[in-house]
């Protein structure tokens, strides 16, 4: 089957960045991206490609070059779904905040709107690609919406998980490691495989190209985020063994990385891990682990979170304890607030659980993030429901200078690891504080003796 045309239902962090770097890499395909988030849609046709929505390195260029040439955005679901060959679904999964799976189980309801919409829509044979994150399984429940139509459509549903990293998704959408893609063993099922297959064909190495059943793709997605939160529980877990016992987690994770079977990758200890699939995507195969009476594995992957939700809450208490115990009415500065460097995304980030803890023990929060407005701080504060909205907005400021930022302040915590904290002038922030004046470092960022030698008590995490 020739593919000329596709569409995305999703123009967030997932659906527009993946779809932007297939229209560069196939200019002989249309690719249409469609949201209901109308503000979303205009954002992402701003003639300015700097006003896209999402911060991406790299992505205003691409969109840039696509963007009416074969890569258009629009909020009309209905058109897109009726033209294009293929359709991704990339719509948001989150944890339900109700009902029976309440705080575990992905909540699925924008998903079936979508299988519904297509359903309604689809005149003619559809290949359904599940983009977003879903339970293993999910793809019966999708063909059997789509297959109680009526209109006596052809649909066949695959699934094709996305696992780009924000803040690098264009390089992972440009080189990735591995394209997944699971089907039907059937003709019809193989044919569809092929289409896609034949799409990521255009820039991805057929080797790198997996197909499988349609259940082991759904669940590698899942297992891969398991495993990568996995290890930093796990090394966030040493870190506080090393600040007990002297070691240092860095020498730790750097002799252990050496090990080809371990690796070095992703055992950077932290504050704790943010965004916005680890913990909903294990949370997730808790519940299905649970829900098949697998209670040893629901609580094995459990832990995961446990772990990372005590690494967050002793960065904030070890603030409280080593400021004499209290941190009423001090100026706290945060250094970020993103959940990960090279992304406008706060969406789990630790800095969120830490200053809401601060503030509890009313602490006045400063933040500096290069890339995240005010009033996301406040609506991800505000989402916590912990207390009014005037109280946080009278418990936390944000500034668009780092310097001022931390003027004054008893202590500094960094929560994100941009690359430009570690340029700044320390001996400045330094002379601009009250003393002692406090570096906690979530992100092992800055060079510690240097600090130390301007005259900072300087703490990082696991040494
Ligand atoms: P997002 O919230 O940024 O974007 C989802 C978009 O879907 C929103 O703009 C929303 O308005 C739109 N939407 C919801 N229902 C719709 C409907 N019925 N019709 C049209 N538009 C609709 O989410 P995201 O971060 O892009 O994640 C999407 C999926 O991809 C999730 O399942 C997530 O787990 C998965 N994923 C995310 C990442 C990541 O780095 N963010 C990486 C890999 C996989
Ligand atoms: C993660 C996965 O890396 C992607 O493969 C996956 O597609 C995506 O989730 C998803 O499904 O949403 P992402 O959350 O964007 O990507 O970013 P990561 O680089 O994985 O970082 C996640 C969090 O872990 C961040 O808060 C980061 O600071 C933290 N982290 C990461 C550490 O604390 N230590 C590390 O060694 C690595």
């Amino acid at each position: 089957m020739k593919i000329t045309k596709i569409c995305c239902i999703g123009a967030g962090y997932v659906g527009g960045p993946t779809m932007a770097v297939i229209a560069q890499k196939c200019p002989q395909i249309q690719v249409t991206v469609v949201d209901l988030n109308a503000e979303r849609i205009a954002a992402w046709n701003d003639e300015n490609v700097n006003n896209i929505p999402i911060y991406e390195p790299g992505l205003d260029a691409i969109v840039g070059e696509a963007r009416g040439r074969n890569l258009f955005f629009s909020t009309d679901v209905d058109k897109a779904i009726a033209e294009s060959q293929i359709i991704f679904i990339s719509v948001n999964t989150p944890t339900k905040t109700y009902g029976k799976g309440k705080g575990m189980a992905a909540d699925l309801k924008y998903i079936e709107l979508c299988a519904r919409q297509i359903a309604r829509v689809a005149k003619d044979n559809k290949i359904v690609v599940e983009k977003s994150t879903l339970p293993v399984r999910t793809a019966e429940a999708i063909k059997s919406i789509l297959d109680n139509t009526g209109n006596g459509v052809q649909f066949q549903i695959l699934s094709n998980p996305e696992f780009l990293a924000e803040g690098t998704a264009v390089q992972d959408l440009l080189n990735p490691d591995r394209i997944l893609i699971g089907g039907d063993a059937t003709e019809e099922g193989r044919k569809a495989i092929q289409a896609l297959v034949d799409v990521y064909a255009n820039w991805v190495p057929e080797d790198k190209i997996l197909t499988t059943n349609v259940w082991s793709s759904e669940l590698s997605k899942l297992t891969a985020n398991a495993f990568l939160a996995q290890r930093i529980s796990s090394i966030n877990a040493m870190s506080e063994l090393c600040e007990k016992t002297g070691a240092d987690v860095n020498e730790v994770a750097k002799a252990i990385g050496m090990d080809s079977r371990i690796g070095s990758k992703f055992l950077k200890a932290s504050v704790g891990f943010g965004g916005s699939c680890f913990q909903k995507d294990i949370l997730n195969l808790v519940y299905i682990a649970k829900s098949y009476g697998l209670n040893e594995v629901a609580d094995y992957w459990e832990q995961v979170i446990i772990m990372n939700d005590h690494q967050k809450k002793r960065f904030s208490n070890n603030i409280v304890q080593t400021l004499y115990n209290t941190v009423s009415d001090k100026k706290i500065a945060f250094l970020g607030w993103a959940f990960k460097k090279d992304t406008n995304d706060t969406r789990e980030s630790a800095a969120i659980y830490v200053a809401d803890d601060l503030i509890n023990e009313h602490a006045k929060i400063a933040v500096y993030d290069p890339k995240v407005s005010n009033k996301k701080i406040l609506d991800d504060l505000n989402y916590l429901e912990t207390r009014t909205a005037a109280n946080n907005a009278s418990s936390i400021s944000s500034f668009t200078d780092p310097y001022e930022a931390c003027q004054n302040a008893h202590a500094i915590a960094v929560l994100t690891e941009w690359d430009e904290f570690i340029t700044y002038d320390w001996q400045k922030i330094y002379d601009s504080m009250q003393k002692p004046a406090f570096v906690f470092d979530g992100r092992n960022l800055l060079n510690g003796p240097n600090l130390e030698a301007i005259g900072f008590v300087y703490q990082a995490v696991g040494s």
